[in-house]
């Protein structure tokens, strides 16, 4: 992880923006089911991912005087929704590393922020959909989910993460941005 760092920083001359966005959604069954290896394996990819990612970039961040970390947390790590146990607890660890690490580079002039998007249609909840049953059907009953009436696109993600790195953004820190058509609005 370390010299993937340092590989960009020499090629590119600075790092100033790290999205952590790389994540699993891990065995879903009750929390007295999940085993001590499924539950290791989600938090390797979800919280220790973000952790070993954060802390090498750090380094290259203050060299660079400035930076934005932006990382992805979910509605479900702000609300339960009775199913996937270590998914939920790896976006609420996320959450508050997200907080907690705001406060401590603060005075780095170094930003963190998580967004926590409702659902949106990619290979993740594709798969997840498909393990439910008939996708097509699955697809509306998780439309159905959000007040605005479907299931959120790539992009609505997409612009805040643009937004979050950004200078447009520059006293936005320690926040989380939810971005899910509503869902947890009730
Ligand atoms: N899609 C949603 O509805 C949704 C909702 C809330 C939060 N999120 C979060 O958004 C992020 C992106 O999710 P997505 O829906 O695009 O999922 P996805 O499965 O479509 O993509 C996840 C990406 O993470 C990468 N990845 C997984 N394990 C990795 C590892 N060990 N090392 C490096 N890369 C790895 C995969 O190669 C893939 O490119 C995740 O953190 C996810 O938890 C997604």
């Amino acid at each position: 992880m370390k010299s993937v760092f340092g590989d960009v920083e020499r090629t590119f001359g600075q790092i100033n923006v790290l999205v952590n966005n790389a994540g699993i959604s891990g065995a879903n069954k009750p929390t007295h089911e999940v085993s001590e290896e499924e539950w290791d394996k989600l938090m390797a990819v979800n919280v220790k991912g973000v952790f070993f990612c954060t802390k090498h970039v750090i380094p290259c961040m203050k060299r660079a005087g400035a930076g934005s970390i932006i990382n992805l947390s979910s509605i479900y790590g702000i609300v339960g929704a009775g199913d996937v146990p270590p998914y939920h607890a790896s976006k609420g660890a996320v959450r508050l590393m997200t907080k907690n690490d705001a406060l401590i580079y603060a005075a780095d002039k170094i930003r963190v922020n998580s967004i926590h998007p409702g659902f949106i249609w990619t290979p993740m909840v594709e798969t997840f959909a498909s393990d439910k049953g008939a996708v097509d059907e699955v697809r509306k009953q998780i439309d159905a989910l959000h007040p605005l009436g479907h299931i959120g696109e790539p992009d609505d993600i997409g612009w805040a993460v643009v937004f979050l790195a950004s200078d447009e953004a520059k006293f936005i820190t320690g926040s989380e941005l939810i971005i899910d058509g509503g869902y947890t609005a009730k």
